[in-house]
């Protein structure tokens, strides 16, 4: 806490920022796999945002130098990257607000999310334990695939440290929602950010569910080739990519956003909604403990969750195929967690 509250005043002394900051205004964000391909854009995109006070860089390789690089970026927030350990791990969580996750191996041509759970699962619940003792009242925002199991993952671990709020955990699904509107504005000729598609559920094939009934085009309610590519867009880039990876730099503008939405609803800032995949009452009594819906955002993270609202008899059965996988993926994160604590 000294070593930060010392960053912070020499910081302030730098960089001349204002003695009227309130506390609120200070806000540190944590980035834990900073050095991938999803890592680097995301912070250079938080670099950017005035919100953020201090931008903490941790990854197991190259931290310290994606630090170097962006803390020349004439923004006001202190940049600071953390070598590979357990000792920058926890200096890197210490304090922070909001931590984001995109730690982990991506897809490969032919790989679905899931293929990617053992060795994803182990990454994020070791963060998470890290997270659970040195920023125990973080938002936590979980990138890290298959997230409709890594975020069930981190809760079991926050619930066994005894520091489990479901208010401050979310699975970051921003990208499907930006993905179906840029779809969507691309077939109607619209301008991109007029569109804003509700999509719920989870963050994988067929558990993604675009609810184009709520928006303004109903007659894109079951056409095939949109939902198909809303549903497996993120196959399109692991295709084009051809090996190298899936999406990080629209993931990084999504993840950016949903922090931005976070930091906005933590300074005050009302009707801030998004869709997240968070422990939700919705589709408890179905044995679905986290859902995808539309949430408001407020200080403390989850304010209001709001169900899927009316939908078409189309929809309905896409939200049941969703269900029933989604259960599967949340169980298995569960039972991970269990025969590997
Ligand atoms: P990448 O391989 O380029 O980067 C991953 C980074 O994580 C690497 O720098 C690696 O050193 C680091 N890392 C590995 N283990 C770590 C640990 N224990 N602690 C800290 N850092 C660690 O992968 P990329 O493309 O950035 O993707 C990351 C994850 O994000 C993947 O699981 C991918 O599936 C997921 N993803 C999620 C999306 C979403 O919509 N939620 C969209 C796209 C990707």
């Amino acid at each position: 806490h000294t070593m930060f509250a010392a960053r912070r005043a020499l910081s302030g002394a730098i960089q001349q920022r204002a003695f009227s900051a309130s506390a609120r205004d200070l806000s540190k964000v944590t980035v834990l796999g900073a050095a991938g391909g999803i890592g680097q854009p995301l912070s250079l995109l938080l670099k950017l945002n005035p919100r953020v006070t201090d931008l903490a860089l941790y990854d197991i390789r190259l931290a310290p130098g994606v630090a170097a690089d962006i803390s020349h970026i004439n923004t006001k927030s202190l940049v600071t990257g953390y070598e590979a350990g357990e000792k920058g791990l926890d200096a890197a969580l210490q304090d922070a607000e909001i931590v984001l996750i995109p730690a982990g191996v991506p897809r490969k041509p032919g790989m679905t999310r899931d293929d990617l759970f053992n060795t994803n699962a182990s990454i994020v619940r070791d963060l998470a334990k890290a997270a659970a003792k040195s920023a125990p009242n973080a938002k936590i925002l979980v990138i890290s695939n298959p997230v409709n199991s890594t975020v069930p993952i981190v809760a079991e671990i926050f619930k066994k440290a005894g520091v489990y709020n479901p208010k401050r955990l979310f699975g970051v699904t921003t990208l499907d929602v930006v993905r179906a509107s840029r779809f969507v504005s691309e077939i109607k000729k619209t301008d991109p950010v007029d569109e804003n598609i509700v999509v719920v559920g989870g963050h994988s094939g067929v558990t993604i569910v675009p609810l184009f009934s709520q928006s303004a085009h109903q007659d894109l309610v079951g056409e095939p080739a949109l939902l198909k590519r809303v549903q497996f867009g993120g196959d399109e880039v692991v295709a084009a990519k051809d090996g190298a990876g899936s999406a990080t730099l629209s993931m990084a503008m999504a993840g950016a956003r949903f922090a931005e939405s976070l930091l906005k609803a933590a300074q005050g800032e009302k009707g801030v909604i998004e869709p997240t995949f968070i422990d939700s009452p919705l589709y408890k009594d179905q044995g679905v403990d986290f859902f995808a819906s539309k949430v408001e955002l407020g200080p403390d993270g989850v304010a209001q969750i709001y169900d899927v609202g009316k939908i078409d008899a189309k929809e309905q059965e896409l939200l049941d195929a969703c269900l029933a996988d989604l259960k599967k993926n949340i169980e298995k994160g569960v039972k991970f967690v269990a025969e590997n604590p």
